[in-house]
């Protein structure tokens, strides 16, 4: 490998293939901030599964944008939060002030009326049209409904100046989070949506290939390892896992000093990262959290079923506190996290009819229950941090 940062999740290519079309139907929409017509914020959804490449379109199109319009004169930047990563509105608000203004800047123990306020004087201050990219708006909206949504796409309503001064790209993962906007914020015609369909292996092949001319020495993967690669993140979809198997069997080609990397490196790569949640993902959690979904995992694995209760759940996570010696949260609060989990996408729930207690909430898991106790366990689930 001689440039491995081009394989790092949050590098951002400066040409995406396969996303060209996509690309054009976000430049459309903002295009009306260029001919400077008198239209208010303009804005636009992007949605689609995981690893469809949602955050690396909408931060390439911020960069192109921002850079477009200094060209033609119009003072201009661009702002990229992910809204799980804040995880309220307000932080989100604040956030993105953090980065437009000074970051030391004090912002705690604001209202959501004052991060408003906030964030609209930031804009008139600075007189700079802002693209702003709200990635993962899943978590906020689920938990905090819509109005962060509702006050960014009617900026013009709170302020006419500031209107005129923004646009923004918000991210959803979940389409059906959508319908929970009301009818005006999602005016379709106003509001376009962007749907990226998973890739197919044959496009994750160019995706990789440019990838791999990046950040090896020429030659220096093997097309048959590329192609082994692309069929095997194909069956999911995911430029993610597509990436991350790269880097890995790159790491192992350069440990054994091997001239190329050879689908031997891909098949031990996939050995020791199975398709799974990301750990970028599981950063986002609490320590609770973790174990419970480690549980989860567990009792999946231990009862050899496709959903568990709650009351086996809470038996592993009792366990594994005792564990780490750590005390365990009480059963409500076990239920919030279990809820919250199901919100961020890492569980799945089902309802089942029936059964000597009437209806009963289960949960399940989309990955294998194996491959995310392993990467939890590696990466001490019970560890604050
Ligand atoms: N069309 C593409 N061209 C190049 N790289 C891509 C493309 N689509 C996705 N990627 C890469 O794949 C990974 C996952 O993409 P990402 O945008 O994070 O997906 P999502 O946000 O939809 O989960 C990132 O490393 C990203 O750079
Ligand atoms: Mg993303």
């Amino acid at each position: 490998m001689v440039n491995p940062e081009s394989l790092s999740l949050d590098y951002v290519p400066a040409f995406l293939p396969h996303r060209e079309a996509e690309m054009r139907q976000i430049e459309k929409v903002f295009s009306i901030v260029k001919r400077k017509a008198d239209l208010v914020a303009p804005k636009v959804f992007i949605t689609g599964d995981v690893g469809s490449g949602k955050t690396v379109l909408a931060r390439r199109f911020g960069m192109n944008f921002e850079a477009e319009l200094l060209e033609s004169g119009i003072r201009a930047s661009h702002v990229y939060v992910n809204c799980k990563f804040e995880g309220t509105p307000i932080n989100v608000l604040t956030a993105m002030v953090k980065q437009l203004k000074d970051s030391s800047f004090p912002l705690r123990g604001f209202s959501i009326e004052e991060a408003v306020e906030l964030f609209v004087r930031c804009l008139k201050d600075l007189d700079t049209f802002l693209v702003a990219v709200l990635d993962e708006l899943d978590y906020i909206v689920k938990k905090y409904g819509s109005y962060l949504v509702y006050v960014l796409t009617r900026m013009q309503e709170k302020d006419t100046f500031a209107g005129r001064r923004l646009a923004t790209v918000f991210i959803v993962r979940d389409i059906s989070v959508l319908q929970t906007l009301d009818q005006s914020t999602l005016s379709t015609a106003l509001s376009p949506v962007v749907a990226l369909r998973r890739y197919t292996p044959s496009q994750l092949f160019d995706i990789i290939s440019r990838r791999a001319e990046l950040a090896f020495a020429e030659n220096a993967v093997r097309p048959e390892a590329l192609s082994l690669i692309s069929n095997i993140a194909g069956r999911y979809g995911d430029a993610r896992y597509a990436i991350e198997l790269l880097s890995r069997a790159g790491t192992f080609a350069d440990f054994e000093q091997a001239k190329c990397v050879e689908p031997e490196h891909v098949r031990q790569a996939t050995n020791i990262l199975p398709y799974s949640v990301s750990a970028e993902d599981l950063m986002f959690l609490n320590r609770h959290q973790r174990l419970i979904l480690l549980s989860v995992a567990r009792a999946l694995q231990d009862g050899g079923d496709a959903y568990v209760s709650t009351m086996e759940i809470e038996k592993f996570y009792r366990m594994l506190c005792e564990e780490a010696g750590i005390g365990p949260r009480k059963h409500t609060q076990l239920w919030k996290y279990l809820r919250e989990l199901s919100d961020l996408g890492f569980v799945s729930k089902q309802i089942s009819e029936g059964g000597r207690r009437g209806r009963i909430t289960l949960f399940g898991l989309a990955v294998s229950a194996q491959a995310l106790r392993s990467k939890l366990e590696s990466q001490g689930a019970a560890e604050a941090y």
